[in-house]
């Protein structure tokens, strides 16, 4: 009998070190995108303050091509990685399990493990729709907005492409799967990286729960107070 050998990748582990690097990145972006975005909301407390600060921070990050195009070439790896290796993962698993079993306790993270696969494929869905919506202004019915200085006016366009029910509906329901998708994300991905132990299971449960609480809900109060007619 011919033994075969596996490369690092081929392992379920290997693919799973893939998958936890490539999560690290895109929660880092995640993270940074909601905080920029979140400046919107000095609106709230003073008008035009909000509006400057992300016109503002646009034409910084657009000043910057270079690092901006480096950053998107990083962010396209890490997405590329994490779904090349999140669906070989799906597909090893099913081969080692051809038969489904019978009965399935359900664990604390299964309703956000059961979701990974559409919750995945649902953001892969937003992130196509968010680009070609709010980075190219493609989407039918939607012009991008230019201030009276020539800048791009990103407030007016988030402001404006918010105000469709459909739209900021879409944007509210996807920010759901995004933060179920990060709960089960953290949680594997630091035992991934070795934290799973009895007494740092709880820690690890509360900082998945953090990630994804605060993630989902930065995102979503934005539409929401387009919708509320508290952004204008
Ligand atoms: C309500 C939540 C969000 C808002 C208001 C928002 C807003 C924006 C805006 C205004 C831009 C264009 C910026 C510019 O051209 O200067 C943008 C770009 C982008 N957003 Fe979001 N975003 C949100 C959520 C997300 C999420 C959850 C993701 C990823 C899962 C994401 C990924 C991106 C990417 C990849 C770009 C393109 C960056 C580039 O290459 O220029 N966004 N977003």
């Amino acid at each position: 009998m011919s033994a075969t050998r596996l490369t690092f990748y081929q392992t379920t582990i290997g693919k799973k070190v893939v998958m936890a690097l490539s999560g690290v990145i895109l929660i880092g972006f995640v993270i940074v995108h909601m905080l920029g975005n979140l400046q919107i909301l000095q609106e709230l407390v003073a008008p035009g303050k909000g509006a400057t600060a992300l016109n503002d921070y646009a034409a910084f990050l657009h000043s910057m091509p270079g690092v901006v195009w480096a950053a998107r070439l990083v962010l396209l790896g890490a997405v590329a990685a994490h779904a090349w290796s999140g669906i070989s993962l799906v597909r090893q698993n099913r081969a080692a399990r051809p038969v489904a079993y019978a009965r399935q306790e359900c664990q604390a993270t299964t309703m956000a493990a059961r979701t990974m696969k559409w919750g995945g494929l649902t953001l892969l869905a937003f992130i196509v729709f968010h680009l070609l919506h709010l980075t190219c202004g493609l989407i039918p019915g939607f012009a991008p907005n230019m201030t009276d200085d020539g800048r791009l006016d990103v407030y007016r366009n988030v402001v404006s492409g918010f105000q469709s029910p459909a739209v900021a509906g879409f944007y509210v329901v996807a920010q759901a799967f995004l933060g179920l998708h990060l709960y089960h994300g953290v949680w594997s991905m630091l035992q991934t990286l070795g934290l799973s132990r009895p007494r740092v299971n709880a820690w690890r449960v509360k900082a998945a729960t953090a990630v994804a609480v605060v993630v989902a809900v930065g995102n979503i109060s934005i539409p929401v107070a387009v919708l509320a007619g508290l952004l204008k």
